[in-house]
């Protein structure tokens, strides 16, 4: 527990420079480079009702708000067509991006009109699972769809204050069962270690998802960010961090026998389901309010205001408003980082990128985390072991525990938001 508890503060200091950002001067647009191909990060800020957990960017619907948005994103994925970007992956993450099922189909349709798209994902909630709303998404092309379901149980949901817009724990596993089969990989997003949680509880959640049986189930640790987590302590409870090992000790025991992990906390049935995308490429081009890119070592991010965002694609100008360029040992700790998140790192791949640099700039945590028993060599792979995987949660938690920071930030300074939070 010693050693978790470190990693926790250590990682929670760190982070506070790694992700520190500067304000940026709308500048040029990026350009993408002819022989790269490019995961497109689409998001699409409006939900129907606010949960308290939540930090990413992301509004009350209004109809004609959201319907200027989708118009200016399409701008923006236009733009980007122009300046060269190969985008073969695509992942639509929010808020809730069905919210317009329509406008949704339309910017799919020119995304794969602009790029040449293997793959589409697509996040949702239990409530938009109707025949109506899948047919559109499969016209779509779209190959998975991710539901955020968070438990089963009834009075979590409550907690979380989910039960009365997205429904019961019972009706949403009709909904999974019923689904289910229809996409390449439909995922279920769940949530460990809420506050209210019991151990019980969370091993009813597994044999439910054993039972349904989803394709694919991601369990994310709660991730909150400091400002959310003294509110929902005073609502919910305080968050645990120390029961988080035994919780995830249990995921991972009771999934074993009929998932593999795609990543430290993403489990599907069959090896070739698509998983974290984050993982599978380089450099990631955002679009959308609040979106972040990760390009040539730069990570940016748009604007998180709703208005300024359509305001400047409505204008044909940039909406970056964020950027840092991270050092050579930044880039490097970052891919030792999401490669071994996604189970292992090609050390082949990592010698043609950075040479030697890699294992000498970072000694330090190879010794460390080979000395912990958390990484072996497998041909030229290096891995997490059985033992790594739960380090590697708490690496990721920390890390986006930072991203909400910043996130929280960047909505506290927006201004003028009808119905913004
Ligand atoms: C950001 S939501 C977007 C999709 C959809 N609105 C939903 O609620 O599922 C995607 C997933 O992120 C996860 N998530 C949101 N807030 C979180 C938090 N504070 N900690 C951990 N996971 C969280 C939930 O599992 C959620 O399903
Ligand atoms: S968890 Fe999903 S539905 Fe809830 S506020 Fe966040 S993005 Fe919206």
């Amino acid at each position: 527990m010693l050693i978790e508890k470190f990693m926790t503060r250590y990682l929670r200091y760190q982070n506070r420079n790694y992700l520190t950002f500067n304000e940026v001067a709308p500048k040029e647009m990026p350009r993408g480079h002819e022989d790269r191909e490019y995961l497109l990060y689409v998001h699409i800020p409006f939900c129907e009702e606010l949960c308290p957990y939540c930090s990413f960017n992301r509004y009350k619907f209004q109809e004609n708000r959201a319907a200027r948005y989708f118009k200016a994103l399409r701008r923006e994925i236009e733009l980007y067509g122009e300046r060269g970007f190969k985008c073969t992956g695509v992942y639509v993450g929010g808020g809730t991006p069905t919210v317009m099922p329509d406008e949704l189909a339309a910017t799919l349709n020119l995304i794969r009109d602009t790029f040449p798209v293997r793959e589409i994902s697509v996040e949702t909630n239990p409530n938009h699972l109707t025949d109506a709303i899948v047919g559109t998404l499969l016209e779509a092309g779209v190959n998975r769809l991710s539901v955020g379901v968070q438990s089963f149980d009834d009075e979590l949901l409550k907690a979380m204050e989910r039960y009365h817009k997205y429904g019961s724990g019972a009706a949403i596993e009709a909904s999974l069962k019923r689904y289910t089969g229809q996409f390449d990989t439909l995922n279920v997003d769940m949530i460990f270690n809420f506050p209210l949680q019991s151990l019980a509880s969370l091993q009813r959640d597994l044999e439910i998802i054993k039972a349904i049986p989803a394709d694919q189930v991601t369990f994310y640790p709660l991730m909150v960010s400091t400002a959310t987590e003294k509110i929902i302590s005073k609502t919910l409870g305080k968050v645990d961090y120390t029961r988080e090992k035994l919780y995830y000790q249990e995921i991972f025991s009771r999934l074993k026998s009929d998932y593999r992990p795609g990543s430290a906390w993403c489990f599907s049935r069959q090896a070739a389901m698509i998983d974290e995308y984050i993982v599978d490429y380089d450099e990631y081009l955002g679009v959308g309010s609040g979106s972040f890119s990760y390009l040539g070592g730069r990570i940016m991010a748009n604007t998180f205001a709703v208005e300024e965002y359509c305001a400047k694609l409505e204008a044909d100008r940039s909406a970056i408003a964020f950027s840092k360029d991270f050092s050579m040992l930044e880039q490097m700790r970052y891919d030792f980082m999401i490669k071994l998140f996604g189970t292992s790192i090609d050390m082949a791949a990592i010698r043609r990128r950075y040479g030697q640099l890699f294992t000498e700039a970072l000694w330090k945590e190879l010794l460390l985390f080979k000395g912990l028993k958390a990484l072996e060599m497998d041909g030229d792979r290096l891995r997490l072991t059985e033992k790594g995987y739960y380090y590697w949660v708490i690496m990721m938690r920390e890390f986006f525990i930072g991203v909400n920071n910043f996130r929280d930030i960047c909505r506290s300074q927006v201004k003028n938001q009808p119905d913004g939070e």
